[in-house]
């Protein structure tokens, strides 16, 4: 048992042969038996056949002569060295030697009384049961197999003969089995020998089907395995049917593609934080160098190290939003789920905003009514909803307006923040959930710390709250960014609590 537990269970194909074999072995023993059992019970059939067919000719000249049996021999089989004895039944099962009765004609006729009126020389050898001598008067005819002193077996069939109702003498027909049994043992001999023979060449077609039906998917596998990181254009290629092998290949290939996808994504991230942080640190570097340099007034110093601070705050922040990326890339971000006022959550973020739109002369407006109440992670949300507010005040000219609101419609709440600024071209706005990605990357780099992330990072907020975000624009109306957000229900709310929450104020 133990050394069973170390060895490795066959392969497939090794599987599917064994299992064949044992269907196919199950199927050919079945088949064999029945053709066996249904040859051995026709032959017996058709020879029963033929005896009562002999037996009924002989009856035919069979007749009755005032109380004598006259046999006239209609078949020709009484000629041959037939005898008439006047001998009892009992009388006939004695002596006789040896012989070979395969061919012999076995044939008896007796009187009622169970005398011998004619007998062949070879029935004598015959162990002929009382039985066969029907007993009965209502028993017509008796037929089975017995056997010859030296134990040859024989078929016998024996029939009473009526005239008018009466009858007048009984007859018996036999024939040697020895021919039919061994043709049956002959046929039982071949079968033993054909059925293992056909067995071993199953097995072997079995394996040789089962190594064909694999080659599609060796073949998938190679070319699988030829494809590394690097070679994601590469496709394994499609079979013509569309089965099985198909689908795996279909699999594998928007397995590849999406593989490829992520990974020119990777890469590109990659690039662009790269390219990101090179900037600043480039600025910070260019700035003190001329600071080494040169030496300057103190006035010229203060300039400088609020320039450079606020290169480093922009990294920091670059860094922070990447942060949150790669983990929102390895689904290691944790989200807090807990019930919080959105209404007054996003007051809060307006009230923050309104020096920077006054900086920008632009008029901000709220518009909250309704108290509204979601499930979700407060700190996370506020980054989102600043980067909308931030956005639109960034991308309106002076003497613009932006509004906010809030509201819910049946299980959503929404966050819809409206400017009246630049707005975007259809063509970009595809593209502006994407990371890093800029409409004017030379507009925005004179404004600020720009790097591109801040609506990746709000869409990836809102989908992990289970929300959804879209933007209206047209270029020189303004834009409009739609949040939705389910809204807690009461059984979210009993799931977090065992009472009923208090709203946060
Ligand atoms: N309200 C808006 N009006 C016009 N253009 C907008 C607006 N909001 C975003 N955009 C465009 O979409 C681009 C992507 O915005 P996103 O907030 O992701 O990056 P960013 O503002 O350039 O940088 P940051 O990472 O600092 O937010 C912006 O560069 C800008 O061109
Ligand atoms: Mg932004």
């Amino acid at each position: 048992m133990k050394l069973l537990r170390h060895l490795h269970p066959p392969g497939i194909r090794i599987q599917l042969m064994l299992w064949y074999t044992m269907v196919f072995a199950l199927l050919l023993l079945c088949s064999d038996a029945l053709l066996y059992t249904q040859l051995q019970t026709s032959q017996f059939t058709n020879l029963d056949k033929a005896l009562r067919l002999e037996a009924n000719q002989i009856a035919a000249g069979i007749s009755n002569d005032a109380g004598t049996v006259v046999v006239q021999d209609v078949t020709g089989d009484l000629l041959d060295g037939s005898v008439t004895e006047n001998s009892s039944a009992s009388n006939t099962q004695q002596g006789g030697s040896h012989v070979d009765i395969t061919f012999s004609t076995l044939v008896r006729i007796l009187d009622t009384h169970n005398r011998i009126v004619r007998i062949t020389p070879q029935f004598h050898m015959l162990l002929v049961p009382s039985t066969s001598l029907l007993l009965s008067s209502q028993q017509k005819e008796w037929q089975g197999t017995i056997q010859t002193r030296d134990g040859q077996q024989v078929r016998l069939y024996s029939m009473m003969i009526t005239e008018n109702g009466v009858p007048i003498a009984i007859v018996q027909v036999g024939e040697s089995l020895t021919q039919l049994n061994n043709s049956l043992h002959s046929l039982l001999l071949e079968l033993l020998v054909i059925s293992p023979f056909a067995l071993v060449l199953g097995a072997f077609g079995s394996y040789w089907l089962a190594a064909r039906a694999f080659i599609p998917i060796d073949r998938l596998t190679r070319t699988a395995r030829q494809i590394e990181a690097g070679d994601l254009q590469r496709r394994v290629s499609m079979p013509k049917a569309r089965d099985e092998v198909y689908r795996l290949a279909q699999t594998l290939n928007e397995m590849i593609e999406r593989l490829d996808q992520s990974f020119t994504r990777q890469q590109r991230f990659v690039a662009d934080a790269s390219h990101e942080l090179r900037t600043p640190v480039a600025v910070i570097r260019s700035m003190t160098d001329l600071a080494l340099l040169q030496e300057l007034s103190p006035p010229e110093y203060i300039t400088l190290l609020e320039n450079v601070n606020s290169e480093a705050e922009r990294l920091g922040h670059l860094i922070s939003d990447l942060l949150a990326l790669a983990r929102a890339d390895e689904n290691k971000a944790i989200f807090e789920e807990e019930p919080l006022r959105l209404d007054e959550l996003v007051n809060v973020v307006a009230a923050n905003a309104e020096v920077l739109a006054a900086e920008h002369g632009i008029t901000l407006e709220v518009h909250t009514k309704q108290p509204i109440i979601i499930l979700g992670d407060e700190s996370r949300l506020i980054q989102a909803v600043m980067n909308l507010i931030d956005n639109a005040i960034l991308y309106t000219n002076s003497g613009g307006a932006v509004t906010v609101r809030t509201r819910h419609e049946a299980t959503i709440a929404q966050i819809v923040v409206q400017d009246t600024g630049i707005g975007i071209a259809a063509e970009h706005l595809p593209h502006i959930f994407e990371r890093f990605y800029r409409v004017d990357p030379a507009r925005v780099r004179t404004e600020g710390n720009s790097s591109g992330l801040g609506l990746s990072l709000v869409k990836w907020v809102v989908e992990a709250h289970h929300g959804t975000i879209h933007v209206e624009s047209q270029p020189g109306c303004g834009s409009t960014f739609t949040i939705n957000l389910p809204l807690a229900t009461p059984q979210d709310m009993q799931e977090l609590f065992s009472g009923i929450p208090t709203p946060r104020q």
